[in-house]
């Protein structure tokens, strides 16, 4: 499978700290087209050889803001430990519910616009409800948990112009650890 040519616009871009618009269905070919090689993106760029032989940093979700388009969609395909992949489009998506408990990725969030390591908490629910919609239009649901709810929320973030790195705090970047869950 050959990898999709994706410009993937770095943190320092201003696109990046605008508010996505919401879409209108039914969407384009084109589009659809951009996310299934969204996806496809992912899934190779998660494959050890393939990433390292394109010069490719392993992510899991992709917005579309960070092709520079303002579209309120996102993709993610996260890979289960029998090697199958659970893939998500996501459009127009908003938080239903949230669970209380909040949590954090330990060794620190990453993100496909952010060429650095960046220390820090951002915390995050351990589960959320997402109700969103399909290429035709279809309003759907899906709950979503751990690994898999971080992704959905640092995306939606995406569609709202904010990257995880706003979400630390500078002066003390593990501020609160105790209060919640690290995974
Ligand atoms: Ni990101």
């Amino acid at each position: 499978m050959k990898v999709p040519n994706l410009v993937i616009l770095d943190e320092k871009n201003k696109v990046l700290h605008q508010v996505s618009k919401e879409v209108t269905f039914p969407v384009s070919k084109d589009i659809q087209k951009l996310c299934q090689d969204m996806l496809t993106y992912l899934k190779l760029s998660q494959n050890e050889k393939i990433a390292e032989e394109n010069n490719l940093r392993a992510g899991m979700g992709l917005a579309l803001v960070q092709l520079g388009i303002l579209k309120r969609i996102f993709v993610i395909a996260y890979e289960h430990e029998d090697k199958t992949f659970e893939e998500h489009i996501i459009i127009n998506p908003k938080i239903i519910s949230q669970s209380e408990e909040l949590i954090y990725v330990g060794e620190g969030e990453g993100c496909l616009s952010v060429n650095r390591e960046v220390e820090g908490i951002v915390p995050r629910c351990a589960r959320i409800t997402v109700e969103y919609y399909d290429f035709e239009g279809n309003k759907k649901q899906v709950r979503v948990r751990e690994d898999i709810a971080i992704a959905f929320q640092h995306e939606i973030d995406h569609l709202n112009g904010i990257l995880f790195t706003d979400k630390i705090d500078k002066k003390n970047p593990y501020k609160d650890a105790n209060k919640m869950r690290e995974i």
